[in-house]
């Protein structure tokens, strides 16, 4: 595996390569959730690209930029592990040079859930975009492979590829959990043996909401009364808890074919997020 950190060694790198070629974007401290993407993108895929950059664009003030988990000899050494050809891991100012002034951003589903502006903001998500638009025309790659722990970051991504014509196909992976039910996150890193078990009340929320649909109870009311009960037995209040239309974001009052049920928690230091897709969807 090539470890370059300029863009002109990305180009180089994916120019002498074979194609198809898949891009894994991530932020480090990779897990096995990130080593699912990246045996993915390995399996269809002549030549993996894996990036490692944590976008300070996509953090508001306050929030973890600075104690982020950064550690690159154990990420390359788990990205070349699962199949990973070139590890690109930019310095700040190659992504964004003094005098960077342009962003990109999806209207409309970017103010919701964690996009609320009492919340992570839509600044986020245009963080997110900006940074995957420059890391798509950095690569160039054929594929690009996200995870649905992030549902509403992998619905914008689809949405941005779409809107602007980017040649590129978006593939969403499944959550990846631990045994217990936690799904795997970096800042799962953050929480206290007591807080870790707290924690579990969000993975416990949302298979108590599938157990109500698979009963028949389909109406919004009861599908989050099923799901506020666990977590409430844990003693967390959620962020946000939203049955929402995985076609736009748009709220539910009753589960159908394409509906997501979105959790948010600050527990301890971490701000956790999960989701599942609830009526077959
Ligand atoms: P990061 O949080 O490092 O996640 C990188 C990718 O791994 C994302 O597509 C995310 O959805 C996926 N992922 C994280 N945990 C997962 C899990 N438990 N199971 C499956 N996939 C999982 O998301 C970002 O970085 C950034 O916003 C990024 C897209 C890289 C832009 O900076």
């Amino acid at each position: 595996m090539r470890i370059v950190r300029t863009v002109t060694d990305l180009r180089a790198a994916v120019r002498s390569s074979e194609r198809p070629v898949g891009l894994v974007p991530t932020m480090g401290a990779l897990h096995e959730g990130h080593l699912s993407l990246i045996r993915s993108a390995r399996e269809q895929n002549a030549t993996v690209v894996v990036s490692v950059f944590v976008n300070p664009a996509q953090f508001r003030p306050g929030e973890d930029f600075d104690s982020y988990p950064r550690d690159e000899a154990r990420d390359a050494r788990l990205a070349e592990q699962a199949g990973a050809d070139i590890l690109f891991a930019p310095p700040v100012e190659e992504v964004y040079p003094p005098g960077f002034a342009t962003s990109v951003e999806v209207h409309g589903l970017t103010e919701v859930l964690c996009g609320d502006p009492a919340r992570r903001g839509p600044e986020h998500f245009r963080g997110v975009t900006t940074v995957v638009t420059k890391l798509f025309n950095m690569t160039q790659p054929d594929a690009a492979y996200f995870g649905q722990k992030d549902a509403q970051q992998a619905i914008v991504l689809r949405k941005l590829a779409r809107d602007l014509d980017m040649p590129v196909r978006i593939e969403v992976r499944p959550t990846v959990r631990e045994p217990d039910g936690l799904a795997m996150s970096s800042r799962n890193a953050y929480l206290s043996p007591a807080d870790r078990e707290r924690a579990l009340a969000l993975s416990r929320a949302l298979r108590a909401a599938e157990e109500a649909v698979a009963a028949g109870r389909l109406d919004a009311d009861d599908v989050l009364a099923a799901a506020r009960a666990e977590l409430a037995k844990a003693g967390v209040d959620p962020e946000y808890l939203e049955l929402r239309s995985t076609e736009d974001l748009s709220p539910v009052e009753r589960v159908n074919g394409s509906t997501l049920l979105a959790v948010a928690a600050c527990i301890g230091r971490a701000r956790l997020i999960d989701n599942t897709l609830l009526g077959g969807a």
